[in-house]
């Protein structure tokens, strides 16, 4: 072999081999093609034509960066390691102060699926109206024909108006208690009686009901269905999209009432449903739940926090935002988690784990300082 062949043959062995050793390192910075670190807080991954997208909350400096300066942030992965900066998927509106995802408005927790059927990228995320703090928790919905956008947004609205859902209780068809009439702070413990005393459904049947921290799942049968915390934070509702993926249906269950879950990120392993949720304390991190149920609707039931070792009451200083399926691996699931830095919003970082299976068959999370897909062979 001449030299030269030689020396490229082993370049090539070298950076094939070092390609396939890409480790995962939560916490740290993580670097795209540009050598800036991701900015998609809050993010979900779509697995289209053989590549990861990864599109989440683009934050900016300081405190003000937790408000949408910018948009939503999309970045394209073939290994999960390596990511290329792929543009604002959405942007804000910058030049009506009067729209609805006007800059300075908070937009939070994106998520896109595809509808094959309409062949349209659809995202979903949480809406606050700018300058109404989190009163307004509303459900924002874009499209595009391009995976990376550009997205157009459609509308924004509080789901479910004007339906009961599955399991509703006689009380929320009582007629609305003065107790509920009010404005309660949103957070735990805000409520005069337990939500189910109380009748907030009733309260938002017309005009919809709240919808804060919120995710999708697209079940292996195409119906995809929203997550979100709803009744001041304190219950989650889980709602089947219509075909085209483009409005809840009405068809929605009441789940955890009181337990006020927040950041929920559901997955589906052996024919189970799981939930990956958080306790509901702003940017602070707090210990993560863990529940499962033998349909999307329920019922569910809580197993507890599945974090083990160190800082496990705190989901290891995270929050979660999604739950990864791994392509062309079984049983293989990651963990997706953000670390905030409310002070300095852009600095946020992104905690990533092998979501692991006890002897039991039950999802647990261990922290790992790095490491590779290769972790899933074993499971
Ligand atoms: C968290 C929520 C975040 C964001 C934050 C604002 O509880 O999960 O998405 O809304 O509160 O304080």
């Amino acid at each position: 072999m001449k030299p030269y062949l030689l020396i490229s043959s082993i370049v090539l062995l070298f950076t094939s081999c070092s390609a396939q050793q890409k480790t995962i390192k939560s916490g740290e910075i993580w670097l795209d093609n540009n050598g800036i670190h991701i900015n998609a807080h809050g993010g979900g991954i779509l697995f289209h034509d053989g590549m990861y997208y990864w599109f989440g909350e683009h934050k900016t400096e300081g405190e003000r960066g937790n408000r949408a300066w910018v948009g939503v942030h999309c970045y394209s992965s073939k290994n999960m390691s390596d990511w290329k900066d792929e543009g604002i998927a959405l942007s804000v509106v910058k030049d009506n102060p009067d729209h609805e995802i006007t800059e300075g408005s908070v937009l939070e927790r994106p998520k896109v699926i595809y509808n094959s059927g309409t062949k349209k990228f659809v995202m979903w995320f949480h809406l606050e109206l700018k300058g109404q703090g989190y009163d307004a928790a509303r459900t924002g919905v874009a499209i595009s024909e391009n995976v990376t956008g550009p997205f157009v947004f459609v509308k924004s609205f509080r789901p479910n108006a004007g339906f009961w859902p599955r399991n509703v209780k006689e009380i929320h068809k009582q007629p609305i208690s003065p107790d509920v009439k009010g404005k309660y702070c949103g957070g735990k413990g805000c409520l005069p009686a337990h939500p189910d005393t109380v009748n907030l459904l009733g309260r938002d049947f017309a005009r919809g009901q709240m919808a804060r921290d919120q995710n999708l799942f697209v079940d292996d049968d195409g119906k995809a269905y929203h997550i979100y915390s709803s009744e001041e934070n304190s219950t989650l509702h889980i709602s089947q999209l219509t075909d085209d993926y483009m409005e809840d249906s009405g068809n929605y269950v009441r789940a955890f009432s009181d337990r006020y879950m927040e950041a929920p990120a559901m997955f589906k392993h052996k024919g189970k449903y799981y939930l990956i949720a958080s306790d509901c304390t702003g940017w602070e991190p707090n210990a993560a739940r863990l529940a499962w149920a033998p349909s999307v609707f329920g019922p569910w039931e809580e197993l507890g926090n599945p974090c083990i070792g160190n800082e496990a009451d705190l989901t290891f200083r995270s929050q979660s935002t999604f739950v990864l399926p791994v392509q062309g691996k079984e049983n293989a699931f990651i963990y997706m988690g953000d670390r905030w830095t409310p002070k300095n919003a852009v600095d946020g970082r992104y905690i990533w784990l092998p979501i692991r299976f006890n002897e039991k068959g039950i999802p647990f999370l261990e922290w790992m300082d790095e490491w590779g897909l290769s972790v899933f062979y074993d499971n």
